[in-house]
């Protein structure tokens, strides 16, 4: 069983969640806007928000209509999700992604994995769940940290490169081929809980091998023509820190 590591911080998740939220420019909310593009109509359809945290994005589903159901491993996060989410028809499950014993098989038209994929050991089993949950035909996204460029101890302060304006020019990619489990240490989200790192391959075809077929690959970025202050803007500006990749199940998996 995994532990769940988000217990020791549901408030500071939830807090970091609503900054994020907060900034147009984020890539929060890069992110969340290109996942409702590639979601399309989602309205009167059954969906997964996979390993929802405090549940912003089941929140925003539900609004537009989705009979949503948010799946967490984290109990305490699911009870800052229900807290915040009253007066929305939303259905709260504690389980584990990687085996989602509580949801019965073709459950779902959609499931959608926002940032969480880097927090599980087991991706194969994470997929061949899915599979099962998934109806015919369903649709499967994944938003993760862009595993070209959010590498392992990528940290802005050892990868960044900045002109004499300290201006945003470039980024080091570190250690890309280094597979496993990375922590910074630093005192950001992925240095209270690490984050297991995998290739752009493993990824792309972990989905091909677990039944799917990739309908788009995503890269959110600001636009140039924006005007970007911030660091983080800029930054956002040159490289995607996101990678959303929307999948279809092509064909069901055989049973472990
Ligand atoms: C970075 S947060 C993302 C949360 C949310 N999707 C969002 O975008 O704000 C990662 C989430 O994955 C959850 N998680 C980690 N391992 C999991 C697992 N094996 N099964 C289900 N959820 C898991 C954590 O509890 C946490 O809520």
């Amino acid at each position: 069983m995994t532990e769940p590591l988000y217990d020791a911080i549901d408030h500071y998740y939830t807090e970091f969640v609503h900054k994020e939220l907060q900034d147009p420019y984020s890539h929060f909310n890069l992110r969340t806007n290109e996942i409702f593009r590639l979601l399309g109509k989602i309205s009167g359809k059954q969906i997964c928000d996979l390993a929802s945290g405090e549940g912003y994005l089941s929140r925003m589903m539900a609004e537009r209509g989705g009979m949503v159901t948010a799946v967490d491993i984290s109990n305490a996060l699911l009870q800052q999700a229900r807290k915040i989410s009253q007066g929305y028809s939303i259905n709260f499950l504690v389980d584990d992604a990687q085996t989602l014993h509580s949801v019965a098989d073709e459950t779902f038209n959609i499931v959608v994995c926002n940032m969480a994929l880097m927090d599980v050991p087991d991706l194969a089993s994470v997929f061949q769940a899915v599979n099962r949950i998934l109806k015919p035909a369903g649709k499967f996204i994944i938003a993760l940290l862009h595993p070209c460029f959010e590498t392992p101890f990528s940290v802005p302060e050892t990868i960044a490169e900045v002109d004499e304006a300290e201006n945003y020019v470039a980024c080091r990619v570190l250690h890309y081929d280094q597979e496993g489990f990375w922590q910074s240490g630093g005192e950001g989200l992925r240095g209270k809980v690490g984050a297991y790192h995998r290739k752009l391959s493993t990824y792309l075809n972990g989905l091909l091998q677990a039944g799917f077929t990739i309908e788009e690959v995503a890269e959110p970025m600001l636009p140039e023509t924006a005007s970007a202050t911030s660091f983080a803007a800029q930054w956002n500006q040159k490289i995607p820190r996101t990678l959303i990749v929307s999948s279809i199940k092509a064909r069901t998996l055989p049973r472990k």
